[in-house]
């Protein structure tokens, strides 16, 4: 063999090499993160009590180092309560005490459900994910839950619903708006005239009944579900809230 066919082979192989860690390997490492289990009890030693351990954080099973954030989820944080623990539903709750501090999304609307897959997308940007919280959402295996299928199906649909929402409510202005002790509320329209519109996909969103002030046009005034402003004329274009 010719000097140039050694070459040629150790080309190859580095070539072979580089291409074996470079595209098969790396993409399979990726695409299984370090990741360990945790039982609740596990969990639980991480709540920042014991300041030799790292402070630990899950939301919908997934774990954050939240160390960094001492300030927030050390002892006599603000948010010390959710150190150690899943305390899913109390991202959209507010209530950091007692059975507020639960993992269970029963009963929340789709909107309140995208909220808490924000925040888990929030200490994924934020924090390190270490592993996963065996229970609700994962099982003992690390396999995710029906549960946490239906919780991410449900924040799906909540973004779809809000996107829909914002390009109906697009189409009709709102009021401008203003308020003052001295003074109170007043709604008006540059162009058109104050109408309260019930909000069409609102109560399959949160669950309950929302308006908003719109700013409809002459010739829409006679459209269905509008209404006029108490005390205020049909062809006023400010009313007092
Ligand atoms: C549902 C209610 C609430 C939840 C779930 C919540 C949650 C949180 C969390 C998890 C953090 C820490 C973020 C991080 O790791 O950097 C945070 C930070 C903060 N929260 Fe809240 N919060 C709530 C309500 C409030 C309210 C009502 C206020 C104000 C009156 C407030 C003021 C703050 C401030 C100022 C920070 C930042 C502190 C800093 O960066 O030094 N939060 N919040």
């Amino acid at each position: 063999m010719g000097r140039s066919t050694y070459v040629g082979i150790a080309v190859a192989v580095a070539f072979a090499g580089f291409f074996f860690r470079f595209f098969l390997l790396r993409p399979l490492l990726q695409q299984q993160p370090p990741s360990r289990l945790f039982t609740s009890q596990e969990l639980a030693l991480y709540n920042g009590t014991d300041e030799q351990l790292p402070i630990f954080l899950g939301i919908l099973g997934s774990v954050y180092d939240v160390t960094k954030g001492k300030s927030h989820y050390g002892v006599g944080g603000a948010y010390n309560h959710f150190a150690g623990r899943d305390a899913s539903r109390a991202f959209v709750s507010g209530n950091f005490t007692g059975i507020g501090l639960t993992d269970t999304l029963h009963g929340l609307s789709s909107s309140e459900v995208k909220s808490v897959a924000e925040w888990r997308d929030f200490f994924s940007r934020t924090y390190t994910y270490v592993g996963k919280l065996v229970g609700r959402y994962y099982d003992y295996r690390g396999k995710p839950t029906k549960y946490l299928k239906s919780a991410e199906a449900k924040a799906a649909r909540g973004a779809q619903l809000m996107e829909k929402q914002k390009k109906e409510e697009e189409k009709i202005p709102n009021c401008n708006s203003k308020w003052s002790e001295h003074e109170g509320g007043e709604v008006w329209c540059e162009e058109g005239y104050p109408r309260l519109m019930q909000r069409p996909l609102e109560i399959a969103l949160t669950g309950k009944m929302s308006k908003r002030c719109v700013c409809m046009k002459e010739e829409d005034l006679e459209q269905e579900g509008l209404e006029i402003y108490q005390g205020c004329d049909y062809h006023s274009q400010a009313c007092k809230v």
